[in-house]
């Protein structure tokens, strides 16, 4: 059935990367009271970008924690009707374990965020077209949240946006499509491995999901939405629905150990004279991704990278690949998004739409320079050549702003980080995290590349990412955010029932 989405009331960064919008900025605030809350809000909301409409050189968009929410008079029978992990936060304990957020990655560790951090009330994201467009808006943004009394924990800065991240491979080339949005007007009807239609549902709330469903979000009684702000629930239950056209914003600062990443994949390369092998080196930390730098996709091309196929989504494993011999199991791609390789029957239907139940539309940006800024050679421009050549500068802090975008925390981000990217024991392996990013506390630092006539193993595995921070958020949509807007006059007239519908 064909979805029509609400373009004019969905945030645009459901829709769209910004990849003409390089340069970006994330200010993490939190306001001293309700007053603050509602003056930084009736300043955002004009500015505040749709789907529907984005042209220009910029674009904003605002989301909110549960402390957010409750600042601008949001009461907590309609919080309730959040998902219990928003509610919770990322980092409650029983959470920070389920998440691999322990040792360097333990929130208290962290640089924002931790529990001993102050609160988070929530986030404005600007985009920019370029470094000076940016500055003026960021200027403008801290005009008014100086005059509103808004605090900003923190400004996370971001890097040019170009094609790869800092360890050196190509990123953000493999991305869910929509249906509604116009990517999936032009795929094949059922469309292939790497290209399916997911249901709008998986990414906006208030359309229905992989289960033909609409995914659990805060739904308020008609009668505490007097002026009809809000959009009614399409399940028909009459009620106000908050969450239609939201979704929640999954905010994680990865810190990455560039320098560790190719000292390790050099030394455990290395020739029996114990020279170094430049080729062999990036061949394993292909296999740690799963495409070669230029983003060619392993499974395509296994023993030697070809640019040519740098942005090439269109495949599955279990067919061309069932043992992991081209693209290892526990590679990270393969974790993430595992295709069709995957329980009940892998390499039929079923399997991928298992799978599409489990997907996130990625919206992260790097940051720091790392070793990718280094001087580049002529004829090769390739970081990862660069890197593996020593050719760089040395290491600042760099990593990355990892940004999803899911209708269900636990079922899509969580399970993804917890029982595929961070579980030892991942298709059948029994001592092997994601060997790119994964945590290796207390178990985990070993990685399997499948070969014959033997598999080859690595072990002992640093841990190269560490959480610096993070969050979950709300990303409402437009009228939602009108709402929360005129709030308090709303509660000042106690006109909220005691009861909302969950
Ligand atoms: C510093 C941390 C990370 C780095 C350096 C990194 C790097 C990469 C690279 C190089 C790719 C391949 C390019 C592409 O397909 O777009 C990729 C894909 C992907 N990553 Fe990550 N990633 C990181 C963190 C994460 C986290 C925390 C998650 C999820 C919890 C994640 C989920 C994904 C997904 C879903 C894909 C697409 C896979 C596919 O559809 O084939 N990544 N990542």
């Amino acid at each position: 059935m064909a979805v029509k989405l609400d373009l004019d009331d969905i945030q645009g960064l459901i829709a769209r990367g910004y990849s003409t919008l390089p340069y970006a900025r994330f200010t993490i605030f939190a306001a001293q009271d309700p007053a603050a809350a509602h003056a930084l809000l009736s300043w955002l909301l004009p500015r505040v970008t749709p789907a529907g409409r984005f042209s220009g050189d910029s674009a904003l968009h605002v989301a909110y924690t549960p402390a957010g929410l409750r600042r601008l008079g949001l009461p907590e029978s309609v919080i309730a009707g959040f998902q219990p992990q928003f509610r919770g936060g990322m980092t409650d304990p029983n959470r920070s374990r389920f998440l691999g957020d322990v040792g360097e990655s333990d929130p208290h560790c962290w640089a924002w965020g931790g529990p001993q951090e102050p609160p988070i009330d929530g986030l404005i994201l600007l985009y920019a077209s370029s470094p000076e467009v940016l500055d003026a808006g960021q200027a403008d943004l801290t005009r008014q949240t100086e005059a509103a009394g808004i605090r900003q924990i923190t400004v996370l800065d971001t890097r040019e946006l170009g094609n790869n991240e800092p360890f050196g491979f190509h990123d953000g080339i493999s991305q869910p499509v929509i249906a509604g949005l116009p990517k999936a007007s032009g795929a094949a009807p059922a469309g292939t491995p790497g290209g399916r239609i997911i249901p709008a549902g998986e990414f906006v709330l208030g359309y229905p999901n992989v289960y033909g469903q609409l995914t659990d979000r805060p739904l308020l009684p008609a009668a505490d939405d007097p002026r009809r702000l809000l959009p009614r629930d399409p399940g028909g239950s009459g009620a106000a629905d908050l969450g239609r056209n939201g979704c929640y914003l999954v905010l994680r600062q990865l810190e990455q150990d560039v320098d560790g990443f190719w000292r390790f994949a050099g030394q455990a390369t290395r020739r029996p004279d114990g020279a170094e092998d430049p080729d062999a080196r990036t061949a394993l930390a292909a296999k740690m991704v799963g495409r070669w730098p230029s983003g060619a996709p392993l499974v395509e091309t296994p023993d030697r990278d070809n640019p040519g196929l740098g942005n090439n989504n269109d495949f599955g494993y279990y067919r061309s690949d069932p043992l992991g011999l081209a693209c290892p199991l526990g590679a990270h791609i393969r974790r993430v998004n595992p295709r069709d390789s995957l329980d009940p029957q892998p390499g039929t239907d079923a399997s991928l739409a298992v799978n599409d139940g489990h997907r996130l539309l990625r919206r992260g940006r790097s940051y720091g320079s790392g070793r990718s800024d280094g001087p580049a050679l002529p004829g090769n421009d390739n970081p990862a050549v660069r890197l593996a050549r020593n050719d760089v500068s040395p290491q600042r802090e760099t990593g990355l702003h990892f940004i999803c975008l899911v209708a269900s925390l636990i079922r899509q981000f969580e399970f993804v980080q917890h029982t595929w990217l961070n579980n030892p024991t991942f298709h059948g392996l029994y001592d092997d995290t994601d060997p790119l990013i994964g945590s290796r506390d207390p178990r985990g630092a070993t990685f399997t590349v499948p070969a014959l006539p033997v598999r080859r193993r690595y072990r002992d595995l640093p841990q190269f990412v560490r959480t610096r921070g993070g969050a979950y958020f709300f990303l409402p949509g437009i009228s939602a955010l009108r709402y929360l807007d005129q709030l308090p006059a709303d509660a000042r007239s106690a006109s909220f029932s005691s009861s909302a519908t969950r």
